[in-house]
């Protein structure tokens, strides 16, 4: 396993989220919830869009188009239209960075 830096920590606000696109990664959504850093793929497991498009509230993501909600910590999918959940990956804080573990 091999740190993956994606973004800094203060690009993303707490309550907020980034989409970053590493090269051979699909895009990623860097979440901060409360100063926890989590990353999922940024896609809808439902449908194209991105959940950095969405609104967050109480640690889950509503997705822009359908309204379906994740869970940002699992990735579990909470509500229709979704059903698959969004995959997860082990994220950590180096140096001010936030990055996967790949
Ligand atoms: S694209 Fe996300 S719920 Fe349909």
């Amino acid at each position: 396993m091999a740190f993956l830096p994606l973004c800094k920590t203060d690009e993303v606000e707490s309550g907020s989220s980034l989409r970053v696109e590493p090269d051979s990664l699909p895009p990623l959504a860097v979440f901060n919830l409360d100063g926890e850093f989590f990353v999922i793929h940024d896609t809808c497991t439902h449908g194209d869009a991105s959940l950095c498009d969405g609104e967050i509230e109480d640690g889950e993501v509503e997705c822009p188009w359908h309204n379906a909600k994740f869970c940002i910590k699992t990735g579990k999918a909470l509500t229709f239209p979704a059903v698959e959940a969004q995959k997860t990956y082990l994220t950590r804080v180096v140096d001010g960075h936030v990055g996967i573990e790949v």
